[in-house]
């Protein structure tokens, strides 16, 4: 069978290789995929010699997202727009890096979650690898204004101008610190690792409405409190799970040119939380 990996350091928790055993199963693919720890200083050879034994793809995740941005020899818009790579496609002497979290994203919200982006306002907070990784699917689907929220304003600023300078044909993103934003929002999206500290931005309660959805890229068993405090001020709410699905069906999907179904795998990732 066709041979595929995640690679990272750590990788023994990663879900990936569940959900593309899954995903192979529904749509009737023959593939194998495992786990690959590469060393921390050792990526690109890990990659070479999984290449020599026949490898088709990989996904990529911490720390290497960039050690495979890096080693691509041709990169998707959206890989170059999150200056990271988290699918890898293998086709003779080409590596082909790709991105499909920011897709994964969009595809959660708009398909799963049934909310359209196309001309509404969207806020996303953050200006690390997550929120980079989101920007260009997101100004693609054509919101009425995209903001950027951030803790360090210049990071936010400095994302917003690599974007315009690189992708000039698309709308612009405009910037904001926290306790500037004076709007309620359609979509606000949590791309801040504050989650993780159990932490959340400090942004007015105000951007949220009843018809706002909040979005968390973390997800878990219980509800992040990004999520909490969202719903206290009357937003409906969402974690990320649906996004790693996502992102991994679209991996699929550029490996095998099928569109895998992911109501199921969704639902038995849920149950395992
Ligand atoms: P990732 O790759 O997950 O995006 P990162 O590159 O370390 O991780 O970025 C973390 C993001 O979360 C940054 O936008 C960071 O804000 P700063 O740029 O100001 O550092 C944000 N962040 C982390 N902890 C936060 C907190 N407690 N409150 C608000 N923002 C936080």
């Amino acid at each position: 069978p066709d041979l595929y990996a995640v690679i990272g350091n750590p990788i023994a928790h990663s879900k990936s290789p569940e959900i593309h055993a899954r995903f192979a199963q529904e749509a009737g693919q023959v593939m194998q995929y495992t786990r690959l720890l590469a060393p921390l200083d050792s990526f690109a050879t890990t990659v070479q010699k999984f290449i020599e034994e026949g490898a088709k793809g990989a996904n990529v995740t911490v720390p290497f997202k960039l050690d495979a941005y890096a080693l691509a020899t041709i990169l998707t818009d959206r890989a170059e727009a999150a200056g990271a790579v988290n699918t890898l496609k293998f086709d003779g002497d080409t590596i082909l890096g790709d991105n499909t979290d920011g897709i994964g994203l969009v595809t959660d919200i708009v398909r799963n979650a049934g909310v359209g982006l196309t001309g509404k306002r969207i806020l996303l907070l953050g200006a690390g690898g997550a929120a980079r990784g989101a920007l260009l699917p997101l100004l693609q689907t054509q919101p009425s204004q995209l903001v950027l929220a951030n803790r360090t304003l210049a990071k936010a600023e400095d994302l917003a101008q690599q974007i315009a300078l690189n992708f000039p044909n698309e709308a612009r993103i405009t910037t904001c610190e926290f306790a500037d934003l004076q709007d309620q929002f359609d979509i606000v999206i949590n791309a801040t690792s504050a989650s993780l500290q159990a932490d959340v931005p400090p942004i007015p309660p105000h951007v949220f409405g009843v018809s706002t959805l909040a979005y968390d890229m973390m997800y878990g068993q219980q509800p992040t409190v990004f999520m909490q405090f969202a719903s206290a001020h009357g937003a409906s709410v969402r974690d990320g799970l649906g996004m790693l699905v996502e992102q991994a069906a679209e991996a699929f999907f550029v490996w095998r040119g099928v569109r895998p179904q992911t109501a199921d795998v969704y639902a038995a990732l849920r149950a395992q939380l």
